[in-house]
């Protein structure tokens, strides 16, 4: 009899770790998906295996976007799509993760009746403990944020990998409070991670054959290392401690020279916080990609100044002088949003104006969408027609799709090192990689494997892609 019930509780718990099936989809911007590779981590500790397959999962979680209002639809459209799901499967717990949980918090339980659980960014420790106040039958909530969390000492599980490309994050949060962004009100203060930590996760996955690591944070540049807390409280320090902090441009050289066969990527810089010394040590160390995402957004000051952004369009220009000088052939991208309030044709051309002026390889451009309790939202007027920032979006488009055609008409006849990251998406006997700059490349296999550095030459390219071969 009592081995019986042993024998049933085996049973039972090799059942639980068996039905123990996460899906984890994740929207937004890479800081989301470095997040869902914690939460993956968290969870297997708790005995989750991830899925692919939302239908043999006995827990759903997406993980959120409020940046834009299309982001958010976008997201309440895959929750309704979960019904099935849910019919099919009573057990089946629904969690809300990321920058929505934190903006809506309750809220989203009444306002989508599927969800059983939300969780904001800094709340996920808290996840193996929600999810069992679920099983239990009750709906589940936690929305603080933190001055401290930085899930230093967490693991990532790396989810849809390639095995050759990670992410790391060094910074949570963001202190900047551009007028039109949620991003200060979802994610909170900023705060740095410790530096081991980020150093050792970096060897770790060197170790185990990755070839790249792209150091991720909302605003890099303003990474500053003394202990831990929020920024402010370094003021708070003796000298001597002020001293000993560890800002951007030391933790680059730090990895780099750690890492040495290791490329270094890192976004996103903020053009007030980018400083010489960041450009010196990217001009030092040869496995430090030559590549600078710097959003600009407008290129009109008066904008910036509505957009509270911190700098002007001239300080702009001249970081832009200041990475030319230091690095030649760095490639560069941008983010911009068109039909501010307040935008005028002219200040529309402004942004075309420099645009023209920078040439930049890409960019990721965006109507500007109201987000609730932004400063833009309480204090500014939406006052520019969707018609009129659709048209001036179309327009900055144009011009960069241009632009990026004659910087990839540069790269012809020209050698670029490249690291093969998969197969093209368009053939099998092709793959496809990134140059330093950032640029993709797509030439045939001719016997190399993904993961390997190759040489190749340009021979011809689109405004998207340079096409080659190995040499
Ligand atoms: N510092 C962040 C920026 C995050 S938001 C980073 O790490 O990339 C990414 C981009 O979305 C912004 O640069 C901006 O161009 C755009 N964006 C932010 N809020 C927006 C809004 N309300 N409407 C339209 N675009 C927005
Ligand atoms: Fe948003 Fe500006 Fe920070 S765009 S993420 S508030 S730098």
């Amino acid at each position: 009899m009592l081995i019986k019930e042993k024998e049933k509780k085996k049973i039972k718990t090799r059942n639980n770790s068996i039905s123990k099936k996460l899906y984890i989809q994740s929207y937004g911007c890479a800081m989301n998906f470095s997040d869902s590779e914690i939460v993956a981590s968290i969870l297997k500790k708790e005995g989750y295996i991830t899925t692919l397959n939302p239908h043999e999962a006995n827990l759903i979680l997406i993980n959120t976007c409020s940046i834009r209002e299309k982001a958010e639809q976008t997201v309440r459209k895959r929750i309704t799509e979960f019904k099935k799901n849910k019919q099919a499967n009573s057990d089946l717990v629904i969690g809300i993760l990321g920058c929505m949980a934190e903006r809506l918090k309750e809220k989203f339980l009444d306002e989508e009746k599927l969800v059983d659980l939300v969780i904001g960014p800094d709340a996920y420790r808290d996840l193996p403990k929600l999810i069992k106040e679920t099983n239990e039958g009750r709906k589940a909530v936690n929305v603080i944020l933190s001055k401290e969390e930085t899930y230093a000492d967490i693991n990532p599980v790396r989810l849809n990998s390639n095995g050759v490309t990670a992410f790391v994050s060094i910074t949570r949060g963001c202190d900047n409070m551009c007028s039109f962004c949620v991003v200060p009100f979802t994610r909170g203060r900023e705060r740095s991670r410790n530096p081991e930590s980020i150093l050792s996760e970096v060897k770790q996955l060197s170790k185990i054959g990755y070839k790249e690591v792209t150091l991720l944070g909302q605003n890099v540049d303003s990474y500053l290392w003394f202990g831990g807390g929020a920024k402010k409280d370094l003021l708070k320090l003796p000298v001597n401690k002020i001293k000993e902090a560890i800002d951007f441009s030391m933790l680059l050289e730090m990895i780099a020279k750690k890492n040495p066969k290791t490329r270094i990527r890192f976004s996103t810089s903020n053009p007030q916080d980018m400083k010489d010394d960041v450009l010196k040590t990217i001009a030092k160390y040869e496995n430090i990609c030559n590549y600078i995402h710097l959003p600009v957004q407008s290129g009109s000051s008066k904008i910036l100044k509505l957009m509270n952004r911190g700098h002007s369009r001239e300080w702009y220009l001249s970081r832009i002088n200041a990475i030319n000088k230091y690095i030649p052939d760095c490639g560069l991208s941008s983010d911009f949003i068109t039909g501010f309030c307040n935008e005028t044709e002219k200040d529309h051309a402004d942004t075309m104006s420099l645009m023209d002026i920078v040439k930049y390889h890409f960019s990721y451009m965006f109507y500007y969408s109201e987000r609730p309790n932004t400063f833009a939202q309480r204090k500014l007027q939406d006052n520019v027609s969707l018609e009129i920032k659709k048209r001036r979006l179309q327009e900055i488009i144009n011009l960069q799709h241009k632009h990026s055609l004659i910087r990839n008409e540069k790269s012809i006849n020209k050698k670029h090192e490249v690291l093969i990251e998969g197969l093209s998406k368009k053939s099998d006997a092709q793959f496809f990689g990134r140059t330093s700059q950032n640029t993709v490349v797509v030439f045939p296999k001719n016997n190399k494997e993904i993961g390997d550095f190759v040489k190749v030459r340009i021979n011809e390219c689109t405004s998207a892609t340079l096409i080659g071969e190995i040499i």
